[in-house]
């Protein structure tokens, strides 16, 4: 039996009194004590080799710097982890060189941004939260980390959860929308996804959520751009979805390229030493992002490699991403400074741990089976699962008239926009292996569907050329209604996929125009990975469907929906402005003194030249038939801080002809507190499918630490006082309100969104 740890024991000078497989199994003091004694016999060189994660190719050619060298690196135990790498057979050779032929045989961690699926491409991950559904997103990740293990993965860099309330930053395609509570939810369901209940399966994978810290929160939404953010929306907002990952036991994070308040994340002892791992209690694998070490003088905080090297070691950055300054500098820094040899032996613990917590100590091969790997990927199962969770992704913005569903028929349909056609686009900003050959477009989807189709690019959404746009006009008028797909390109949202702009691109609105002219029914497929500001297409067409990019089954999911197949039942997960200069908007702002009020004659909180309100709010999502809530009432009027719990529980009946999903939203405020509160905060939510005519009843149960707040002095803080609790469709239909008594004041722990609210449907 040749294998790391085996060797490590056998050639070493501690005794085999610790079996070989049971470092997975034994408790964890001596999980910890084996993990001790293997980096009691490790030289510095190989301490530090274990901090270093190299490229093993390029996202788009994988595996393509594998060369000689770099297995020599190997041998000399100069690598910890690569990324950008895949293949069971490729990567098990390479595995087979770091445990046989290096000294301490130590296992290699593989890694890749397996972000929405792996091959089996689902819809970006905005979209997923927009299912409003947490068994979604635990799902898709299942799936993921099965494809992504049988390809010889071990950590997928996702869930990315950062909060985005500024559409401009194209890499709020990336996460789950505004909300802290909604993130939370869809965050701490894909860490359970990818990890499962054992990460030492052979189908599990390591969640690797990030980027830790307020990289959403960038100014003027430009990427990698430093953000102000006060302690309480920090704690309140942007960690919370970390927090919820922490919970659910993410086994490492990243952490972000901007600064906070400052200072770079990634040199940041105050947010991850002494919150996150002292507070938290969180003890996992901490990467940095992208050579965001080496960037830590670019920022400038560090004015030596070395200095970047220490300033990462000390903030407890475990793990160096490319940069190699933990490979090249890390060593001069420990000479002038032995105090940071601890913390490279504590940096090295957690990256063994992690391969323990892998299984990679007992098999360090066990991801590498390829008959495994032909077995699973693409299979139909998955792709079947990913054609529903496109169905649930959708959001049905307007429908006036009730245009949708299409009736099935002779009726001639004209299909313009270049988007319907561009199979790459579907895969997303990530598209890990996934091919634009698996993907089935709006137009195959339709054209396969029904006969009576008459496609017309018109323009795209990357030129200024209208030449094609008569042709589309051409097509309209000979048939009998118009399905447009218009908004953004897969290269329009992303990193360092910034726009100042949030209009649709290129000349689609020109063509949007020229298709209205004919006064033809029009219904608009709105695509890409923002939220997009169209007040002239919400205004002049009769129906909207948000499609987002739908991964490999868009087009197939999408007619299901025109033609009524599938009823849409998701939900914005956040607000669509109605212009650029409306951002950043979201829900649960402040109360203003002066609160905007729509009469342009009172001085208020608003724009002059701008509505009040988004131009769909958050939370918003339409049916193909109507629902009505009932009352909602509290089993109990008060309850203690301390422990309390209450519940609220409300009908909601399907009053229409068809089956479909509704999502009964519960919302909160605290009206009066020692600080300001939010007008609304999302606390719970659930999606329930309801028959023609059918009634249940859903229930909420809160405890009191979920109205808790971070204080003035610090601290989480349950005050005294009214909780107004309101209910609805959407953050701005609430159907039903109530209130509760909290009595006496109680501590919290952590912040009240990361807590998942108990629900029932009956
Ligand atoms: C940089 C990105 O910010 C991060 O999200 C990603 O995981 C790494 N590159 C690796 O590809």
């Amino acid at each position: 039996m040749k294998h790391a740890i085996l060797k490590a024991f056998v050639t070493g000078t501690v005794a085999l009194a610790t079996p070989v497989s049971a470092m997975a199994q034994n408790d964890s003091a001596s999980q910890s004590a084996d993990i001790d004694a293997l980096i009691a016999r490790m030289t510095l060189d190989e301490k530090i080799g274990q901090l270093v994660q190299r490229m093993g190719g390029r996202s788009k050619s994988l595996n393509s710097r594998l060369g000689p060298e770099e297995l020599d690196k190997v041998r000399r135990g100069e690598v910890g982890s690569y990324l950008h790498v895949a293949g069971a057979d490729a990567l098990r050779e390479l595995q087979r060189v770091a445990v046989e032929e290096s000294r301490l045989g130590i296992p290699l961690l593989f890694s890749m941004d397996v972000v929405h699926g792996y091959r089996t491409i689902f819809p970006v991950p905005l979209a997923m939260a927009a299912s409003w559904d947490p068994e979604v997103a635990e799902r898709h990740a299942r799936i993921a980390a099965t494809e992504a293990s049988a390809a010889g993965l071990h950590w997928t860099f996702a869930p990315m959860v950062d909060i985005a309330r500024d559409p401009r930053w194209g890499r709020i395609v990336e996460g789950a929308g505004e909300d802290a509570y909604l993130g939370s939810r869809m965050a701490a369901a894909q860490v359970l996804g990818f990890q499962g209940t054992d990460l030492s399966a052979a189908d599990t994978i390591m969640a690797g959520t990030k980027h830790f810290g307020a990289y959403g929160a960038a100014e003027g939404g430009r990427d990698y751009a430093g953000a102000e953010v006060s302690e309480r929306a920090m704690r309140e907002t942007y960690l919370a979805p970390f927090r919820a990952a922490a919970e659910a036991g993410s086994a490492s994070y990243m952490t972000a390229f901007n600064a906070l308040n400052g200072v770079p994340t990634t040199g940041n002892e105050d947010l991850l030493r002494t919150m996150l791992r002292e507070e938290w209690g969180w003890n996992g694998l901490l990467l940095s992002d992208w050579r965001a070490v080496e960037e830590l003088m670019a920022h400038g905080v560090a004015g030596t490699r070395s200095d970047a090297a220490r300033l990462a070691l000390e903030a407890s950055v475990d793990m160096d991403m490319v940069a190699d300054v933990y490979a090249g500098d890390l060593k001069e820094a420990i000479k002038g400074d032995p105090a940071l040899l601890p913390l490279l032996d504590q940096a090295v613990h957690r990256i063994l741990d992690a391969k323990r917590k892998l299984g990679l100590f007992v098999d360090p091969y066990k991801y590498h089976d390829a008959a495994r790997e032909a077995e699973v990927i693409l299979s139909s199962d998955h792709r079947a699962a990913a054609r529903d969770i496109a169905e649930r992704s959708i959001v049905l913005l307007k429908n006036d008239g009730d245009v949708l569903p299409l009736a099935e028929g002779a009726q001639k349909i004209a299909l313009v926009g270049a988007l319907a056609d561009d199979a790459l686009s579907q895969l997303g900003s990530w598209r890990a292996q996934g091919r634009a050959e698996d993907v089935v477009t709006l137009r195959a989807a339709l054209e396969a569907a029904h006969h009576n189709v008459v496609f017309a690019p018109g323009t795209d959404a990357r030129t200024d050329d209208v030449t094609d746009i008569p042709e589309a006009v051409a097509a309209a008028e000979s048939s009998d209604l118009i399905v447009l797909a218009l908004g953004e390109d897969y290269d329009w949202s992303g990193e360092a996929r910034s726009r100042s702009s949030l209009e649709l691109p290129g000349r689609q609105l020109a063509l949007f125009e020229a298709l209205a002219a004919t006064g033809k029914p029009l219904v608009v497929v709105l695509m890409g990975g923002r939220p997009l500001a169209i007040p002239e297409v919400a205004e002049k067409t009769d129906a909207v469907l948000e499609t987002w990019l739908l991964g490999i089954e868009s087009g197939p999911a999408i007619v299901d929906t025109l033609f009524g197949d599938n009823n849409p039942g998701g939900k914005l997960p956040a607000s669509f402005p109605r212009t650029t200069g409306q951002v950043p908007v979201s829900y649960d702002h402040l109360p203003s003194g002066r609160p905007a009020d729509p009469d342009l004659s009172k001085d208020t909180a608003r724009y002059m030249d701008q509505p009040i309100t988004p131009l769909y709010a958050f939370g918003h999502g339409l049916s193909y038939t109507r629902f009505s809530f009932g009352e909602p009432s509290v089993d109990r009027s008060s309850i203690p801080a301390n422990g309390g719990e209450v519940t609220i529980a409300l009908d909601v009946t399907n009053d229409g002809a068809r089956a479909g999903d509704e999502v009964v939203q519960l919302y909160m405020r605290d009206p009066v507190a020692s600080v300001s509160r939010p007008v609304q905060q999302l606390r719970g939510f659930r999606r329930v499918t309801l028959q023609p005519g059918e009634t249940k009843r859903v229930s909420f149960t809160l405890s009191a630490d979920q109205f808790a707040l971070w204080s003035r002095e610090g601290e989480w803080v349950i005050e005294p006082g009214e909780i107004e609790l309101m209910v609805g469709s959407a953050s701005d239909d609430i159907r039903g309100r109530v209130s509760v008594t909290i009595d006496g004041t109680g501590r919290g722990s952590i912040a009240p969104a990361a807590i998942p609210t108990r629900s029932k449907v009956q």
